[in-house]
């Protein structure tokens, strides 16, 4: 990469330039995973190595799309992430595997039905015209827009599970999971690839109070549902427990619609505020392409909040999701454990080795992506000419988020509602850094300089 390139370029990952021992390894993973990664991998499809374990880097799309679809069967998520979810959500759709999977995601895909989703997007409308109110308040002065955003996809994802629940206490859950996911944010290559028994390990991540108290909360809320029946539009507890799967007829029981309603809030809350927040990162990087979006924005809607009837007016805000979810995908790295012997990339898998998913590295290939470290959201104007496995923010194959059309549609909301009312401009030496805690996360926030954007 040239001096000039970097200098173009929104903030990006120092990817690791030299071979990494194990103890190298394992401090460079605790300061950001993603550091990890070499920097042939944006370069080379496929990068081997062993640390304790044998490990693969893949970044080939047709390799990918074996691993994630034509052989799911033969690689499984990876050990580590099970361990890392499995105290929060059970074995729920995200953790599961085989028919315990299948049955779950045939019972749970009516609640995400593009009708079912749309139905919902006024619960988006209104947390994105409550987050405009807290941003005004901020105008003329710096303001850390993830944190905003992590305030309002908390809203939207509270209000579309457990919505009007007496017993649901929106302020602890949101503590819990804060608390459970800093707890795992020592998560190191090493725990991904094999660690050694000395190092302190995921495994030993329990079930702490806060996680007691939560699920006890919507094990409440639950039942309280179950007796009260529902009001208004379905959310999405009401379609689970509706759910069942058309093949063995079986429904949740309060355990299982628990754990699912709960990975729904862990999966899909942080993830979305990182995407709007990166989205609004790059909007003050690129004060051209933020111009632009605020006019489509405000042909659009005035200085009215967005809905769903709006989206087809809002192109370009969604290619600035579309390129932020490719920049700075949140989840950056999935993970997977070989279960039978294969070829990727002509190069031989064994049973038990670990097959990693960079999609940070894929979506920053320089053979997939023209210019790939620069922010240009017109690249996704024809996205069919788009490799399918070279673009992956939400997974590939079966196991694709079920939630994405639910995010994007709450992203382009959100954004085009902030855009049209707000200009957003850096702070001068508060770039983010990306960091990799589970998720790909602004280290320091996302501050900008907010001001009303008048008429
Ligand atoms: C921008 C926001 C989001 C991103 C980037 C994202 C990303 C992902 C990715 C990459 C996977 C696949 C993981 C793997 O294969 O190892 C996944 C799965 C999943 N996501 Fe999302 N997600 C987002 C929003 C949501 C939302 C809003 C929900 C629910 C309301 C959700 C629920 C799930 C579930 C349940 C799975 C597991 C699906 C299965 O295994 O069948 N996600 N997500």
């Amino acid at each position: 990469m040239t001096r000039a390139e970097t200098f173009d370029c929104p903030v990006q990952v120092p990817l690791a330039v030299r071979p990494m021992g194990v103890w190298d390894s394992f401090q460079t993973s605790r300061r950001n995973v993603l550091e990890l990664i070499p920097e042939i991998a944006v370069r080379q499809p496929m990068v081997s190595g062993r640390t304790v374990k044998r490990w693969h880097m893949v970044m080939e799309p047709g390799a990918i799309r074996r691993v994630l679809k034509d052989r799911l069967e033969d690689y499984p998520k990876s050990d580590v992430t099970k361990m890392i979810l499995r105290p929060a959500i059970g074995e729920s759709l995200f953790v599961a595997e085989g028919a315990h999977w299948h049955w779950q995601r045939r019972a749970a895909a009516p609640a995400f039905s593009v009708r079912n989703v749309q139905a919902l997007a006024p619960v988006m409308t209104a947390a994105a015209e409550r987050a405009a109110e807290r941003v005004a308040a901020q105008a003329g002065r710096a303001a850390n827009l993830y944190e905003e955003m992590v305030t309002t996809t908390f809203e939207v994802i509270s209000d579309v599970t457990f919505s009007g629940g007496e017993a649901f206490d929106r302020a602890a859950v949101h503590r819990a999971i804060d608390a459970y996911i800093a707890s795992t944010a020592r998560v190191s290559i090493l725990d991904i690839v094999g660690a050694p028994p000395w190092v302190p390990r995921l495994s030993r991540l329990t079930t702490g109070p806060a996680m007691k108290a939560m699920k006890s909360m919507a094990d409440e809320a639950i039942t309280e549902r179950r007796g009260s029946g529902r009001a208004g539009v379905p959310d999405l507890l009401d379609h689970l427990l509706d759910g069942e799967d058309p093949e063995t007829h079986r429904r949740m029981t309060t355990a299982e619609l628990r754990d699912n309603l709960l990975t729904f809030i862990v999966a899909g809350h942080e993830t979305t505020a990182l995407t709007l927040a990166w989205a609004l990162y790059l909007c003050a990087f690129d004060p051209v392409v933020q111009d632009r979006a605020r006019a489509e924005a405000r042909a659009a809607l005035g200085s009215r909040a967005a809905t769903v009837a709006d989206l087809p007016a809002l192109g370009l805000c969604r290619r600035i999701v579309d390129e932020a979810l490719r920049l700075y995908p949140p989840a950056a790295f999935l993970s997977r454990t070989a279960l039978a012997e294969d070829r990727l990339c002509g190069r031989e898998i064994r049973p038990g080795d670990t097959v990693m998913l960079p999609i940070y590295a894929l979506q920053r290939h320089h053979l997939l992506w023209p210019d790939p470290h620069r922010f240009d959201p017109d690249r996704f104007a024809d996205p069919k000419g788009i490799d399918r496995f070279a673009y992956l923010p939400f997974g590939g194959g079966p196991r694709i988020c079920i939630g994405a059309s639910f995010a994007l549609q709450e992203a382009v909301i959100i954004l085009a509602t902030l855009l049209a009312r707000f200009r957003f401009t850096p702070v001068p030496g508060r770039a983010p850094r990306p960091v990799l805690i589970l998720t790909l996360r602004p280290e320091g926030g996302v501050w900008l300089n907010v001001a009303e954007a008048g008429d």
